[in-house]
């Protein structure tokens, strides 16, 4: 039950704010607290007070499953009791433990005093909801910390650590005892004599930037790039930049005009089931809480290549040994190499000390004997994709790891039933397909094959977490969510090619969405010999009524690989990443087309958008339909932390409710009529266009 709890303590009163499980300001809260104030100031036994939190935290902010809901339009609104604090004549400290953000960390910068116990984390994330503060964090903050130190802290949406916010000046004091003793030590000494110091009224910070938009501006240009296609953040200099040039009530009641505009965009909605969806991902019906799992404290690796590598990297980045197997020393030798390097990089960039750096080398153990995976409670099997290997790999493990060691497999194509039948252990085998580099990507698709067991499952979603990855369990089949879904879309981009559009085109109208970039220069990234590869080994198989763009194979033929090769879609120059768009790709295309003997025509931004985008969107309702993802908001996630879809946007499934189910199907239908058989509406996005629903619905 959400509630504020109390407590006399000498002549201090101390209010808890309890509602798990991160105290969130919700009516109830809001309700409470301005009770427990208005209490506390006509008690003649009261002279100070003291708002702490219950539980773990001091208060995560404002309760986000209230917004767009009337309880969040219900008064008293958090700005009205945080006015009720800070105008009391007695005074109100905030004893501050775990996290303190959003509103969590508003109501503090309301009180008179502010304390935080040594390790807790401090921040504004609202911007990463797409909302600015909106309880008078914008006009507070730059009055305490100066207006530089406001945009960085504001903008960026970091949560900080108690020591920086006080280097800061938004936290007072930071104590590692217990933190409501201190509260409770200063609300005496504050009783005692003294002015009481009202956030609102501090002046000097801000004075210096008043009448200087070009503080402003510079900033907004720093972010440029980040923040591209985002609005919150700059609606976030916008109400600091009020904070500077208006009086503080004015500045305020601005600030909730900015807040009301965010929190009814689309974008801060879809940011919102962003966060939710994360979470959500993490629930999996017949695998509860409670389903025991191993620690994972050691692991292994298989292959040192292009994603074992990476893979290790994960675990020793967080403190868990790892033993890598070759098959032959040399390959050991140059894998290790390229850790060693990848971290050598980072270290000269000051992005990681160079003991660190050791300390992670110093927990990566080489070598070419499998029987070394002997202890290891999770090894990862990244060889090449090959189902004999992988085979004839988990049947030696099956009879090296220990009882209870899961086994997985990086492969990003391969049935991983077959790959389970090789051992007597199906259920401790499962698929943990990362993401290139894997290092750096954040998705990890944990596949479920027919028998790995629920305790196999929890054991692997929870080490996910501890790598620092983002997990989605997904179900066995080709190219499981993330790829099926690719392939639906880079096909269509490969056949606009062919009808009338070049790469730099389709590319365009894919990065104005908000992907970082389209397919092709994503192709010249990633490698184009690898889907060729892939290609050319299911050739015997592909069906041969289904139409079919021959012009990757070709620019293949032509030994253009993408950026490796300096030439793929496009052209690099030396030792460049951009890429220049290529006569001589243009020419190959144009003869594709007139081989094909297909006329071309002007293909539209709109249509180059529908096309890549609502297949996509398709494949995913099919990918539901077989049951191969739990829930719609599990493809957003992929789709957010694999490939770069725009968070703003909320992933794909998400975007197809925003413009309309039934739109994304007429215009499919009208698609399919003109191009045939890939472009066929799935059944469910028929019947929920029908049914006038959307994916958030199911
Ligand atoms: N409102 C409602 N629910 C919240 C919430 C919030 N502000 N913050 C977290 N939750 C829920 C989560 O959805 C999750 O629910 P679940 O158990 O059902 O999945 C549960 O609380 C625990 O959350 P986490 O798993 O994220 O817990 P962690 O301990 O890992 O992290 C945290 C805690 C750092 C507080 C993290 O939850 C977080 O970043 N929360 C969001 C913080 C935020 O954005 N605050 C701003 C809110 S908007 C605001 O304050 C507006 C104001 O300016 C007017
Ligand atoms: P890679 O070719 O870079 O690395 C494979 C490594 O395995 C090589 O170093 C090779 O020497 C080693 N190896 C081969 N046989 C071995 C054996 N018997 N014992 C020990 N080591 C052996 O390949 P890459 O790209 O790292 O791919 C590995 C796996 O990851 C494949 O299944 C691939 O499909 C999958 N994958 C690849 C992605 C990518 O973008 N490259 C993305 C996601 C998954």
């Amino acid at each position: 039950m959400a509630e504020v709890t109390s407590e006399q303590r000498g002549r201090v009163r101390v209010l808890f704010l309890d509602n798990p499980p991160v105290n969130g300001l919700g009516f109830d809260l809001r309700t409470g607290l301005m009770a427990g104030i208005e209490a506390a100031m006509a008690d003649d036994d009261v002279d100070a007070v003291v708002i702490a939190g219950a539980g773990r935290m001091f208060s995560g902010g404002a309760d986000i499953t209230e917004f767009n809901t009337p309880k969040s339009s219900a008064e008293p609104f958090l700005t009205q009791v945080i006015t009720a604090i800070e105008t009391s004549s007695k005074p109100v400290v905030a004893a501050i433990h775990g996290v303190s953000a959003g509103g969590g960390l508003e109501l503090p910068l309301g009180c008179h005093y502010r304390i935080a116990a040594k390790g807790t984390r401090l921040g504004l994330p609202e911007v990463n909801l797409g909302i600015l503060p909106g309880a008078g964090g914008t006009q507070r903050m730059p009055r305490l910390t100066g207006v530089e130190a406001a945009l960085q802290l504001i903008v960026s949406g970091d949560l900080v650590p108690a020591e920086k916010a006080l280097a800061l000046g938004f936290v007072d004091e930071v104590t590692d005892g217990d933190v409501v003793d201190a509260g409770v030590a200063a609300g005496e000494r504050l009783a005692a004599g003294g002015e009481l110091r009202r956030s609102s009224e501090v002046e000097d910070k801000i004075a210096g930037a008043r009448g200087k938009p070009e503080i402003f501006e510079a900033f907004k240009k720093s972010i440029a790039r980040k923040a591209r296609g985002y609005e919150a953040p700059y609606a976030c200099i916008e109400s600091i930049e009020n904070a500077v040039n208006m009086p503080f009530d004015e500045g305020l009641a601005a600030e909730r005009e900015i807040f009301k505009r965010c929190v009814s965009s689309v974008q801060s909605k879809a940011l919102r089931h962003a966060f939710f969806a994360e979470r959500e991902a993490q629930k999996i019906p017949d695998v509860p809480k409670d389903t025991p799992k191993t620690d994972v404290t050691s692991a292994g690796v298989i292959g040192a290549g292009t994603m074992g590598g990476g893979i290790a990297m994960n675990f020793v980045n967080a403190g868990i040994p790892v033993t890598i197997v070759e098959a032959e020393q040399e390959n050991l030798d140059r894998g290790l190499g390229v850790i060693e390097k990848n971290y050598a990089n980072t270290v000269s960039k000051g992005r990681l000390s160079q003991d660190a750096m050791d300390t992670r080398m110093g927990l990566i153990t080489g070598t070419t004997d499998m029987n070394h995976l002997a202890q290891a409670e999770v090894v990862i099997e990244a060889v090449f994709e090959n189902m004999d290997l992988k085979k004839e790999i988990f049947g030696a493990l099956d009879k090296i790891c220990k009882p209870g060691a899961i086994l997985a497999s990086n492969t990003s194509t391969l049935d991983m039933d077959e790959i389970a039948s090789a051992t007597s252990r199906p259920e401790a085998v499962l698929g943990t397909h990362f993401f290139s580099p894997a290092n750096v990507m954040k998705l990890l698709e944990n596949v479920r094959a027919e028998k790995t067991s629920p305790e196999t499952i929890a054991t692997v979603m929870a080490m996910t977490k501890k790598i620092g990855k983002v997990g989605v369990l997904v179900g066995v089949c080709d190219g499981f969510v993330g790829n099926r879904m690719l392939y639906a879309y880079s096909r269509q981009a490969g056949f606009l090619i062919e009808e009338g559009a070049l790469p730099q085109d389709v590319d365009k109208v894919i990065f104005d969405f908000g992907f970082p970039m389209g397919p092709f220069a994503m192709g010249d990234l990633a490698g184009l010999d690898v889907g060729w590869r892939i290609r050319q080994e299911q050739e015997a198989t592909r069906p041969k009524d289904l139409r079919y763009s021959p012009t990757a194979d070709r620019v293949c033929e032509m030994g253009r690989f993408g950026q490796k090769t300096s030439a793929g879609w496009y052209r690099y120059e030396d030792g460049s990443r951009t890429p220049v768009p290529d006569p001589e790709i243009e020419a190959l295309i144009l003869s594709v087309s007139e081989e094909l003997g297909i006329e071309r025509r002007a293909v539209s931004d709109e249509e180059i958008l529908q096309r890549c985008m609502y297949p996509l969107i398709n494949e995913g309702a099919k990918i539901l339909e077989e049951g191969l993802a739990m829930r719609a908001s599990d493809i957003d996630v992929v789709w957010l932390y694999g490939y770069g879809f725009p968070r703003y946007r909320g992933g794909p499934m998400f975007y197809a409710d925003t413009v309309g189910v039934k739109h994304v199907y007429d215009t499919m239908s009208a698609l399919y009529d003109e191009h045939g058989e890939w472009l066929k509406p799935a059944p469910l996005l028929k019947s929920l266009a029908e049914s006038g629903k959307g994916f958030g619905d199911m």
